[in-house]
Protein backbone atom coordinates (compact mmCIF):
# COMPACT_ATOMS: atom_id res chain seq x y z
CA UNK A 1 0.00 0.00 0.00
CA UNK A 2 3.24 2.34 -0.18
CA UNK A 3 3.05 2.10 -3.92
CA UNK A 4 0.75 5.40 -4.51
CA UNK A 5 3.10 7.46 -1.94
CA UNK A 6 6.22 6.60 -4.16
CA UNK A 7 4.37 7.10 -7.28
CA UNK A 8 4.17 10.40 -5.82
CA UNK A 9 7.35 10.74 -5.16
CA UNK A 10 8.40 9.88 -8.33
CA UNK A 11 6.30 12.61 -10.15
CA UNK A 12 7.56 14.92 -7.92
CA UNK A 13 10.98 14.42 -8.48
CA UNK A 14 10.51 13.96 -11.93
CA UNK A 15 8.93 17.35 -11.97
CA UNK A 16 11.56 19.02 -10.45
CA UNK A 17 14.32 17.31 -12.24
CA UNK A 18 12.54 18.71 -15.39
CA UNK A 19 12.50 22.60 -13.94
CA UNK A 20 16.63 21.80 -13.16
CA UNK A 21 16.94 20.88 -16.34
CA UNK A 22 14.55 23.53 -17.45
CA UNK A 23 17.26 26.30 -16.53
CA UNK A 24 21.02 26.06 -16.59
CA UNK A 25 24.05 23.87 -16.73
CA UNK A 26 24.65 22.64 -12.95
CA UNK A 27 22.08 19.65 -13.32
CA UNK A 28 24.00 18.42 -10.40
CA UNK A 29 22.19 16.81 -7.41
CA UNK A 30 18.33 17.48 -7.34
CA UNK A 31 16.55 18.96 -4.99
CA UNK A 32 18.95 21.00 -3.84
CA UNK A 33 18.15 24.44 -3.71
CA UNK A 34 15.25 24.19 -6.42
CA UNK A 35 13.25 26.27 -4.95
CA UNK A 36 15.17 29.49 -5.49
CA UNK A 37 16.23 28.97 -8.94
CA UNK A 38 13.41 28.44 -11.09
CA UNK A 39 11.69 31.59 -10.35
CA UNK A 40 14.96 33.54 -11.61
CA UNK A 41 15.26 31.51 -14.39
CA UNK A 42 11.75 32.10 -15.26
CA UNK A 43 12.28 36.08 -15.18
CA UNK A 44 15.11 35.14 -17.45
CA UNK A 45 13.07 33.65 -19.96
CA UNK A 46 10.09 36.51 -20.41
CA UNK A 47 13.38 38.82 -20.61
CA UNK A 48 14.46 38.03 -23.99
CA UNK A 49 11.02 37.95 -25.47
CA UNK A 50 10.68 42.14 -26.14
CA UNK A 51 14.26 42.07 -27.98
CA UNK A 52 12.48 40.31 -31.12
CA UNK A 53 13.15 43.96 -32.87
CA UNK A 54 17.07 43.50 -34.26
CA UNK A 55 15.67 42.33 -37.37
CA UNK A 56 14.45 45.47 -38.27
CA UNK A 57 18.66 46.15 -39.46
CA UNK A 58 18.84 47.92 -42.93
CA UNK A 59 19.63 44.39 -45.28
CA UNK A 60 22.33 46.76 -46.75
CA UNK A 61 24.33 46.83 -43.92
CA UNK A 62 24.79 44.37 -40.98
CA UNK A 63 26.76 45.77 -38.24
CA UNK A 64 30.85 46.77 -39.72
CA UNK A 65 29.79 44.32 -42.52
CA UNK A 66 27.43 43.95 -45.86
CA UNK A 67 26.54 41.56 -48.49
CA UNK A 68 26.47 42.35 -52.28
CA UNK A 69 25.14 40.24 -54.81
CA UNK A 70 26.26 39.87 -58.47
CA UNK A 71 24.59 38.13 -61.32
CA UNK A 72 24.83 36.17 -64.78
CA UNK A 73 23.51 39.70 -66.51
CA UNK A 74 26.52 41.74 -65.35
CA UNK A 75 24.77 43.59 -62.54
CA UNK A 76 25.39 44.13 -58.67
CA UNK A 77 22.47 43.94 -56.44
CA UNK A 78 22.95 47.45 -55.03
CA UNK A 79 24.51 50.75 -56.53
CA UNK A 80 25.57 51.62 -52.68
CA UNK A 81 27.71 50.77 -49.82
CA UNK A 82 27.07 52.43 -46.36
CA UNK A 83 29.61 52.39 -44.12
CA UNK A 84 28.17 53.21 -40.54
CA UNK A 85 31.06 56.02 -39.33
CA UNK A 86 31.42 53.83 -36.07
CA UNK A 87 33.04 51.26 -37.40
CA UNK A 88 36.60 51.06 -37.62
CA UNK A 89 36.85 48.20 -40.46
CA UNK A 90 34.46 47.07 -42.80
CA UNK A 91 34.17 43.74 -44.76
CA UNK A 92 31.96 43.47 -48.23
CA UNK A 93 31.42 40.17 -49.08
CA UNK A 94 30.55 39.22 -52.75
CA UNK A 95 28.32 36.54 -53.80
CA UNK A 96 28.10 35.59 -57.16
CA UNK A 97 24.59 34.42 -57.36
CA UNK A 98 25.07 33.35 -61.08
CA UNK A 99 26.15 29.72 -62.84
CA UNK A 100 28.46 31.53 -65.44
CA UNK A 101 32.19 30.76 -65.09
CA UNK A 102 34.58 33.13 -63.91
CA UNK A 103 36.04 33.19 -67.51
CA UNK A 104 32.74 34.33 -68.75
CA UNK A 105 31.13 36.53 -66.77
CA UNK A 106 33.78 37.10 -63.87
CA UNK A 107 33.03 39.68 -60.69
CA UNK A 108 35.08 41.19 -58.36
CA UNK A 109 34.55 44.51 -56.22
CA UNK A 110 37.43 46.99 -56.32
CA UNK A 111 36.98 50.44 -54.21
CA UNK A 112 39.03 53.36 -55.37
CA UNK A 113 38.33 57.18 -55.17
CA UNK A 114 35.66 57.77 -57.54
CA UNK A 115 38.16 59.98 -59.74
CA UNK A 116 40.51 57.07 -60.16
CA UNK A 117 37.78 54.82 -60.69
CA UNK A 118 37.70 54.58 -64.90
CA UNK A 119 41.85 54.41 -64.99
CA UNK A 120 42.00 51.77 -62.74
CA UNK A 121 39.80 49.68 -64.90
CA UNK A 122 41.24 50.82 -67.82
CA UNK A 123 44.88 49.98 -66.39
CA UNK A 124 43.86 46.66 -65.01
CA UNK A 125 42.61 45.14 -68.12
CA UNK A 126 46.06 44.21 -69.37
CA UNK A 127 46.61 42.46 -66.13
CA UNK A 128 44.58 39.82 -67.48
CA UNK A 129 41.83 36.98 -65.29
CA UNK A 130 44.95 35.49 -63.19
CA UNK A 131 45.82 39.23 -62.41
CA UNK A 132 42.14 39.58 -61.41
CA UNK A 133 42.10 42.62 -64.37
CA UNK A 134 44.00 45.09 -61.92
CA UNK A 135 47.45 46.40 -62.27
CA UNK A 136 49.57 45.21 -59.82
CA UNK A 137 49.91 47.21 -56.36
CA UNK A 138 48.05 49.39 -58.10
CA UNK A 139 48.40 52.57 -55.26
CA UNK A 140 44.73 53.66 -56.50
CA UNK A 141 43.51 50.72 -55.35
CA UNK A 142 42.12 51.33 -51.54
CA UNK A 143 40.47 47.20 -51.74
CA UNK A 144 39.37 44.69 -54.18
CA UNK A 145 38.03 41.29 -53.45
CA UNK A 146 39.28 38.20 -55.98
CA UNK A 147 37.54 38.08 -58.84
CA UNK A 148 34.60 34.95 -58.77
CA UNK A 149 32.22 32.74 -60.95
CA UNK A 150 28.68 31.52 -60.41
CA UNK A 151 28.28 30.06 -57.15
CA UNK A 152 31.34 31.24 -55.22
CA UNK A 153 31.74 34.08 -52.55
CA UNK A 154 34.53 36.14 -51.35
CA UNK A 155 35.32 38.92 -49.09
CA UNK A 156 37.56 41.66 -48.41
CA UNK A 157 37.99 43.89 -44.77
CA UNK A 158 39.28 47.62 -44.84
CA UNK A 159 39.94 50.22 -42.36
CA UNK A 160 37.03 52.36 -42.79
CA UNK A 161 39.78 55.36 -42.14
CA UNK A 162 40.53 54.93 -45.94
CA UNK A 163 37.34 56.30 -47.38
CA UNK A 164 36.15 58.20 -44.51
CA UNK A 165 37.37 61.53 -45.85
CA UNK A 166 34.88 63.09 -47.66
CA UNK A 167 36.66 62.66 -51.53
CA UNK A 168 34.33 60.23 -52.72
CA UNK A 169 34.50 56.60 -53.33
CA UNK A 170 33.22 54.00 -55.78
CA UNK A 171 33.49 50.65 -56.03
CA UNK A 172 32.93 48.75 -59.68
CA UNK A 173 34.22 45.39 -61.25
CA UNK A 174 37.36 45.23 -63.08
CA UNK A 175 36.55 42.40 -65.52
CA UNK A 176 36.59 43.58 -69.01
CA UNK A 177 33.26 45.70 -69.91
CA UNK A 178 31.57 45.30 -66.44
CA UNK A 179 32.28 49.08 -64.93
CA UNK A 180 29.68 49.99 -67.46
CA UNK A 181 27.12 48.54 -65.59
CA UNK A 182 28.83 47.43 -62.72
CA UNK A 183 29.54 50.61 -60.00
CA UNK A 184 28.06 52.19 -57.24
CA UNK A 185 29.21 54.23 -54.52
CA UNK A 186 30.62 54.10 -51.21
CA UNK A 187 29.47 56.43 -48.36
CA UNK A 188 30.21 56.86 -44.95
CA UNK A 189 27.56 57.99 -42.49
CO1 LIG B 1 31.83 41.58 -63.26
Amino acid sequence: MAQPTYSCLFAAIAALSLIACGQSEPAAPPAAGDASVPSTSLAADQAPAPTAEPASVPAATDGCSTTVGANDIMQYDTAQIVIPASCTEFTVHLTHTGQLPVGAMGHNLVITKTADMEAVNRDGAGAGLDGGYLKADDPRVIAHTGMIGGGERTSVTFPVSTVSDGAGYSFFCSYPGHIALMKGTVIVQ
